[in-house]
């Protein structure tokens, strides 16, 4: 089985970045949501980065409308009956994506790959739901897709080695870098990256300094490319949250506690960036 046809499943920030690209490597994707608007506002996302690259001299027009040209909308699960392998970014809630795999099950063909991009939620338990846990599988993709290398590839306790073979390809012919991973929570990439981020937090709870200075010394004493507020702002405090509830209930240590500042904020609906206000305010 060769993979051309994929469908991405989610036409947000992840999963428009995940279209886009597939699609520039070549692929036929079909990006499907709940409503023709979210499927629009994903497309405006791919167009204004196809046109960056066009201005920077990184692709032609041509080759921007030849991309755009292999993306179609899809509003129907239906629409996965011919597809080679699925691709799922949906909201990070498991009854969700276990309804979605249920349904992509009933629906894509047999030897379709079921490929779920969550970030910290287990894969095995999303593909006990279907008949073929050998076939599915997590592909881990970092924001901004189209800038990050990294797919962390985690097989579930039944994922096959040729299924994790076809994947580890595939996100070569992204021109991205597979690392692969067992299931545990928060694979590797959430493992440490969100800790640091919680601990980012009950520094700015406890005191020790101010947002920016924290930011500062994580920038520029570390040489991150951003500081850690404005890393949890930029991936989303409600993420943030739930991913430390997610590695606090499935490791069972305390020292995954999410911060009481981190709770507070996303109680007041301070999400970050994409609300507008987190731990700085957005314009
Ligand atoms: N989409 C597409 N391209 C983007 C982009 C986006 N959202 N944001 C930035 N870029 C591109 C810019 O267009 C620019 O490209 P060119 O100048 O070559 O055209 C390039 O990236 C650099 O951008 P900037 O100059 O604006 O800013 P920067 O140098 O600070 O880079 C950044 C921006 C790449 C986002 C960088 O700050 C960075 O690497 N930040 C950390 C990102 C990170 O840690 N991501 C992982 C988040 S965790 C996660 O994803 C996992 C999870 O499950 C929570």
């Amino acid at each position: 089985m060769t993979i051309q046809k994929v469908m991405v499943i989610g036409a947000g920030q992840m999963g428009s970045g995940i279209a886009q690209v597939c699609a520039q490597a070549g692929f036929d994707v079909k990006l499907n949501d709940i409503k023709q608007e979210f499927f629009e506002r994903g497309l405006g996302v791919m167009t204004k980065n196809l046109s960056r690259d066009v201005e920077k001299g990184r692709k032609t027009e041509e080759e921007k409308q030849a991309i755009l040209g292999r993306i179609t909308m899809s509003l129907d699960l239906r629409d996965a009956a011919d597809v080679d392998i699925v691709i799922e970014a949906a909201v990070e809630n498991m009854e969700i994506k276990q309804s979605i795999f249920k349904q992509l099950d009933a629906i894509a063909p047999k030897h379709a790959i079921l490929a779920t991009n969550t970030s910290s939620l287990p894969i095995t338990e999303i593909a006990a739901v279907t008949e073929r846990p050998e076939q599915v599988i997590g592909m881990h993709f970092m924001n901004p897709v189209p800038v990050m290398k990294l797919v962390e590839i985690i097989r579930g306790l039944a994922t096959a080695d040729e299924v994790y073979q076809k994947v580890e390809e595939m996100t070569r012919k992204l021109d991205k870098t597979p690392v692969e991973v067992n299931d545990f929570p928060g694979f590797v990439s959430n493992r440490i990256l969100l800790p640091m981020i919680n601990e980012a937090i009950y520094a700015l709870y406890e005191g020790v300094a101010s947002k920016e200075a924290i930011d500062d010394v994580m920038k520029m004493g570390m040489n991150h490319p951003m500081g850690p507020l404005t890393l949890a702002d930029f991936i989303g405090l409600d993420t943030c949250l739930s991913i430390m509830e997610i590695l606090h209930e499935g490791l069972g240590d305390s020292k995954y506690r999410p911060c009481p500042l981190l709770r507070k904020y996303v109680a007041a609906g301070w999400l970050g960036k994409k609300s507008g206000r987190g731990f700085y305010i957005y314009e």
